[in-house]
């Protein structure tokens, strides 16, 4: 198949003219449009990165107002389009404006097709090489944050944001699904911060009993209970300059919720059994997959509490809602599991990426992860298939009632239609065969965004 052509706007009032350009031009996919509001409208449905313009468009063909306004307009929808001008034999001044308000280039009426092509050719590739370089750009400029790995754009946004409040010292919330790279999140914040030399000391709230997570978090002096046989600083203490992750902060007992909230109003500590208290510098950064708004309205979690912790909240998206991730992740896996375990170079199989797009990892990162682990390890070639993961389930489709199977077909194309584009929407719908709607429709359907 050859690739798909080109959109190019051809903006002429002239049918004669229309006709003869478009014949000239069908190397291009060509939409005319016969006045400025038609221009637009095609702007924005098709994106030309080309548009020839005609200066004098109704209703005074011999004024070049309206060709002036179309000009603008469609700079201000789209500042990167190349626009070409086309003028009258002796509209030199007119041309001149135009290219000072923004357009590409101009030719003057009657123009030779060769180089009306030979001028839209350059346009093109001058757009193309500016694309390119923009893209390059941002790459470059992809976030190591942390050593996250993501291609969605919804989580490149959330990691700007936290490479933005890094610096500060704004408690961050961040909230997602288990194994969704919270904790990757929360040793970004802190690798991004001036506080990166310190400590970055982490508890779990989960996991330690009630009466111990208290001696913990704030420390005990020598006696202050039985067993307490020396003086002991808390967590918070230890992480005095650095920074303070409090994971699973929903699992945190009212009682100690309490008690944080006050360390966090005065940032002073007190040890059990001690008489003094502790200035301690921090910056807390917690972590809850539990919907702590609905924690409060259960009354199980302190309203003030959350107000304090919620400075800036960051909500991780599962990975099933990051379109690409999945075969991106897996891939980096791949790589990095064969380097540390030496055991050679490994491929995944055409049926392994599909099944891998196709599970909806509710075990997100870490699922996959370990999945591509146990692979590695268990693998007898060195290329890897969907049944070596343990999803030939997923690859083999069994579900064969047909809404399902139809529904599952339409997930996949537009997730490869997403990645295929960079999640270019337009693009992506165009390659799809639907409207913008109908694909908002669609990731609506499928939980994407
Ligand atoms: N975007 C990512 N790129 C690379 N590795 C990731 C990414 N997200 C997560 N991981 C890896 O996945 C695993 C799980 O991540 P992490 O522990 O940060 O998740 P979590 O949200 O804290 O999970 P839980 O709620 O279960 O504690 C880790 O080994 C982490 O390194
Ligand atoms: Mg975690």
């Amino acid at each position: 198949m050859t690739e798909k052509r080109r959109p190019l706007l051809i903006v002429e009032d002239d049918p004669a003219l229309q006709t003869q350009m478009k014949w000239a031009l069908d190397a291009y996919d060509v939409a005319v449009a016969s006045n400025g509001e038609e221009a637009i409208s095609h702007v924005r449905r098709i994106e030309p990165a080309v548009v020839t313009l005609d200066l004098g468009l109704p209703p005074i063909p011999d004024d070049p107002g309206a060709g002036f306004e179309a000009l603008q307009a469609i700079l201000a929808e789209a500042p990167d389009t190349k626009v070409i001008v086309l003028t009258g034999q002796n509209d030199r001044a007119n041309a001149l404006k135009a290219v000072a308000m923004g357009a590409y280039d101009f030719l003057a009426k009657p123009f030779h097709p060769d180089l009306l092509s030979l001028t839209i050719a350059r346009a093109f590739r001058l757009h193309e090489l500016q694309e390119e370089n923009r893209r390059l750009q941002a790459g470059r400029m992809a976030p190591s944050l942390g050593g996250i790995l993501t291609r969605d754009p919804e989580m490149l946004r959330l990691c700007r944001m936290v490479e933005k409040v890094a610096p500060t010292n704004a408690t961050l919330l961040i909230r997602g699904e288990s194994g969704t790279g919270k904790e990757l999140l929360a040793r970004g914040a802190h690798e991004a911060s001036p506080r990166r030399q310190q400590r970055f000391v982490a508890i779990n709230c989960a996991a330690i009993p009630e009466n111990l997570l208290e001696s913990e978090l704030f420390g005990y002096e020598k006696g202050a209970f039985t067993g307490a046989v020396k003086q002991t600083p808390g967590k918070i203490e230890t992480a005095h300059k650095g920074t303070l992750f409090l994971d699973e902060i929903g699992d945190l007992p009212l009682a100690l919720q309490a008690k944080l909230l006050r360390f966090l109003q005065e940032r002073r500590v007190e040890r059990l059994g001690g008489r003094e208290e502790i200035a301690v510098d921090v910056r807390v950064v917690c972590a809850t997959h539990r919907d702590l708004k609905a924690l409060i309205a259960d009354g199980r979690f302190r309203e003030d509490l959350y107000y304090r912790l919620a400075e800036i909240v960051i909500e991780v998206p599962p990975l099933r809602a990051r379109a690409g991730d999945a075969s991106l992740l897996a891939h980096a896996f791949v790589h990095r599991f064969t380097t540390e375990l030496k055991r050679g170079t490994m491929t995944l199989a055409p049926d392994a990426i599909e099944a891998i797009e196709r599970h909806r990892w509710p075990g997100n990162v870490r699922e996959l992860e370990n999945l591509v682990k146990r692979a590695v390890i268990m693998a007898e070639g060195s290329v890897l298939h969907a049944a070596d993961l343990g999803l030939a389930e997923d690859a083999a489709g069994e579900n064969l009632n047909l809404r399902a199977v139809r529904d599952e077909a339409e997930r996949q194309a537009l997730l490869k239609a997403l990645g295929r584009t960079n999640n270019n929407l337009s693009r992506a719908a165009e390659l799809l065969g639907v409207s913008r709607p109908t694909l908002y429709d669609l990731m609506h359907r499928f939980g994407l965004k």
